[in-house]
């Protein structure tokens, strides 16, 4: 009878173990799938910078969370926003047992430096990395990713507001101190730098925060198009259209039906017209900003005629489609890239 009562307790115990091991999210699939690509299986880096022991034996879990959660906004990292904090939590505990790495945890207080003298230092030591503004040389980084020979990966961007919001005044500090190693950041703490030159180095990286510009918001009514009435007929305005954008510095691509392709072509409607446009060095600009870019590329007007004889331009609304991707970076290039299409707009429907 005591017999039983202790099997039946050791197997309800089993299967509540089992269930419990069940619902818990598995850290290492969830890598697999949401991080491998970039960072690597092994986690020695690729697109994403490496994730290796050196590195993540001086961060703090915090860190790794937030990381995840926020990514780095205009650069290449994603923020996981819809994985629930158990997935998170899994993640950073996978990176923990595949590096065999605890983590090193930090106090809250500010780091006490001066960060008008920490420019001094930061224009010395650390700018021909990282760049005047603190986002690196390239737009990227990782091992692979538009890495330039002299790094061996290209430096994180440290003003990126994703990573100033992931990571405490004392680990900024202490990624300075010991460096990075096998990544090309040297450790400035033995002897290299000062004490106090390195607290005020770090209050001038924590300053980038401040300097950062969040993209003005939209009006809720903004859709992604805009649409402008002609004053002139069919053919003027196709030729008004092109003339502009040639003389804006566009090049012109052969001119496309709307219909091209899709019906058969006796059928297509020839007062219905697309033209698409391109500045190349805008365009590589762009990629290099946000490869995903690549499926909606913007350059394009078109021009109908509506069955009344009305004609009509149709425009990408830059400002509403660069916030789709949530890049800071995008957005700035995409808002001057909409003025100056309005601007074209403007000259062939006076
Ligand atoms: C599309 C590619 C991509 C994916 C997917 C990706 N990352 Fe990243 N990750 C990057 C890049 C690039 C950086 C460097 C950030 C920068 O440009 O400054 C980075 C940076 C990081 C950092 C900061 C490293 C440091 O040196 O401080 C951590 C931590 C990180 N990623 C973890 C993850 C985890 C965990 C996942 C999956 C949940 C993930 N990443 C998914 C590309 C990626
Ligand atoms: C020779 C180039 C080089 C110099 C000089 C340099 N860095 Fe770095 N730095 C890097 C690279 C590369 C990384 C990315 C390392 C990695 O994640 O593996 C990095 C990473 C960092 C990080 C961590 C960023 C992150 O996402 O985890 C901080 C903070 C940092 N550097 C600050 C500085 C400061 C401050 C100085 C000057 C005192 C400096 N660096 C000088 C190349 C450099």
């Amino acid at each position: 009878m005591h017999v039983i009562r202790v099997l039946f307790v050791a197997g309800l115990l089993l299967t509540l173990l089992l269930a419990d091991a069940a619902a818990a999210p598995d850290g290492e699939a969830l890598y697999v799938e949401h991080c491998a690509a970039c960072h690597r299986l092994g986690g020695q880096g690729g697109i994403g910078l490496p994730l290796e022991a050196g590195k993540l034996a001086n961060v703090s879990d915090d860190y790794l969370r937030k990381t995840v959660r926020v990514g780095r906004p205009g650069r290449v990292m994603p923020g996981f926003q819809r994985l629930s904090d158990a997935q998170v939590d899994a993640v950073v505990a996978f990176l923990r047992t595949q590096t065999a790495t605890v983590e090193r945890t930090f106090a809250e207080a500010p780091v006490p430096g001066d960060a008008a003298r920490g420019e001094a230092v930061y224009v010395e030591h650390c700018q021909r990395c990282h760049g005047a503004d603190g986002s690196g040389e390239g737009e990227g980084t990782g091992v692979t990713m538009s890495r330039e020979r002299s790094f061996l990966v290209m430096p994180a961007s440290i003003s990126n507001r994703g990573f100033l919001a992931s990571a405490s005044d004392q680990m900024i500090r202490r990624s300075i101190v010991v460096g990075r190693k096998g990544s090309g950041m040297p450790a400035f703490g033995s002897g290299k730098l000062t004490d106090r030159e390195i607290d005020d180095v770090v209050a001038y990286v924590r300053a980038f925060e401040i300097q950062a510009v969040e993209p003005e918001p939209l009006d809720a009514d903004q859709r992604p198009t805009h649409v402008y009435e002609s004053p002139y007929d069919f053919e003027t305005t196709v030729e008004n259209v092109k003339l502009a954008l040639t003389g804006a510095n566009f090049r012109i691509f052969p001119d496309r039906l709307l219909e091209q392709g899709l019906i058969d072509e006796f059928s297509v409607n020839t007062r219905q017209i697309g033209v698409r446009f391109c500045n190349f060095n805008v365009l590589y600009g762009m990629l290099k900003i946000e490869p995903r870019l690549g499926i909606v590329l913007p350059c394009r007007i078109t021009i109908m005629e509506q069955p009344d004889g009305q004609v009509i331009l149709v425009v990408p609304n830059l400002r509403v489609i660069s916030r789709w991707f949530n890049n800071d970076e995008l957005v700035g290039l995409w808002d001057r890239m909409e003025e100056s299409f309005i601007e074209i707009i403007e000259e062939v429907t006076l």
